[in-house]
């Protein structure tokens, strides 16, 4: 994706032994770029969320696993490293799978072939993630085509929700693919940024990767998707997601399932996008068994911006005494889904659906 005018993924390896990424907790005050060189500045990176985003989160890891494979000298102490990252955020399953897959990659070589074997996988794990992400924007365009058809000014409004963009996956985004695919098309689209509190990801993140590419959008305080929907002033919700199990039940930043409610009370099609790596096969009902990640209270009670002297300053915004609880995450179920865009297609959100689309995907039916 363009920042002012360069091209620029969200993670690279300039050379072997560091791990580059675009330092997101200064966004959007500064583009800053900072260097990981060890996989214990990558964990503390993946959980401080200087990196974030369930595709960039497995991407990071996977990196953090080619650190991983400098740093240990024996199996043992490679598994131990890969669980220190696999810790260090619960809910995306990217994490873990990406972790799993360097692992599986690693256990076929002796241990001086590790690095440059880690290093190749990581790099796939990340070209994977960006080429999975521009298809299924291809197909996500259909569905934002196939609404424009239907409105007489031909404008597209979306409502998206957190942020999904290219800033939370290697490049491309799953939620905005398809909008960054209608507007370069020449699709008029429209973009509804919810802010998403505690973190304001949509307001930091989302307006700001929009605006560098230039997509007209509107930033809106979170409770706002109700009262639009109710006057037609939403055509779709097209939200990413964290985890999706294979029910198609759907994880993603707090507050996606109140959209997902209003949207089935407005008859607005609620659209998941996601790369097949945001998948959890092993799991069906995703309210019962996606693991949710509660964070420090300290997001609720302050929060971060830019006062009219253009200094940074971070204000608290709670009374002093009042507790705070932080859920990071929500799942949304299946039923209320219109369809998963992926990059093999829109799919229906269901078992029967995922499991003929993705090979992987065993349903109960035919589990022991
Ligand atoms: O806590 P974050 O910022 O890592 O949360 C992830 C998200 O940005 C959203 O839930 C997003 O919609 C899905 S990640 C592709």
């Amino acid at each position: 994706m363009n920042v002012n005018g360069t091209h620029h993924r969200t993670i690279w390896m300039p050379e072997p032994g560091i791990v580059r990424i675009i330092d997101q907790r200064r966004l959007p005050w500064a583009f800053e770029v900072i260097d990981l060189k060890s996989v214990a500045e990558v964990a503390h990176a993946i959980r401080d969320m200087a990196v974030r985003g369930a595709g960039l989160i497995g991407a990071t890891a996977g990196y953090g696993m080619a650190l991983a494979a400098g740093e240990a000298r024996t199996w043992e102490e490679l598994e131990a490293l890969a669980q220190s990252l696999v810790v260090t955020r619960p809910t995306a399953v990217n994490l873990a799978w990406a972790v799993r897959r360097q692992l599986d990659a690693l256990r076929q070589h002796p241990p001086e072939d590790w690095k440059g074997v880690a290093k190749r996988e990581a790099e796939e794990i990340a070209d994977e993630d960006a080429a999975f992400c521009s298809r299924l924007g291809t197909h996500g365009l259909e569905v934002i085509r196939s609404l424009a058809a239907k409105k007489p000014d031909g404008v597209v409004n979306v409502l998206t929700h957190c942020n999904a963009g290219w800033l939370a996956f290697v490049d491309h985004g799953s939620s905005t693919a398809p909008i960054y695919a209608a507007h370069d098309a020449g699709v008029p689209v429209h973009v509804w940024v919810d802010e998403t509190r505690p973190r304001n990801q949509g307001a930091r993140l989302t307006a700001w990767e929009l605006a560098q590419h230039g997509v007209p959008h509107t930033v809106i305080a979170d409770n706002t998707g109700g009262h639009l929907m109710q006057h037609g002033l939403v055509d779709l919700v097209i939200t990413g997601a964290d985890r999706v199990t294979r029910n198609g039940d759907a994880a993603n930043k707090i507050g996606t399932y109140l959209k997902a409610l209003a949207a089935r009370d407005n008859g607005v099609p609620f659209y998941v996008a996601l790369p097949s790596s945001t998948f959890d096969w092993s799991i069906a009902d995703g309210v019962k068994n996606i693991p949710i990640e509660q964070r420090g209270g300290e997001e609720v009670a302050w929060m971060e911006g830019i006062d009219s002297g253009g200094i940074l300053r971070n204000v608290r915004v709670i009374p002093q005494t009042s507790p705070v609880a932080n859920y990071a995450f929500d799942v949304t179920p299946a039923r209320l889904i219109t369809g998963l865009i992926t990059e093999r297609g829109v799919l229906a959100a269901d078992e029967m659906a995922l499991c003929a689309a993705f090979s992987d995907c065993v349903p109960a039916s035919a589990r022991q």
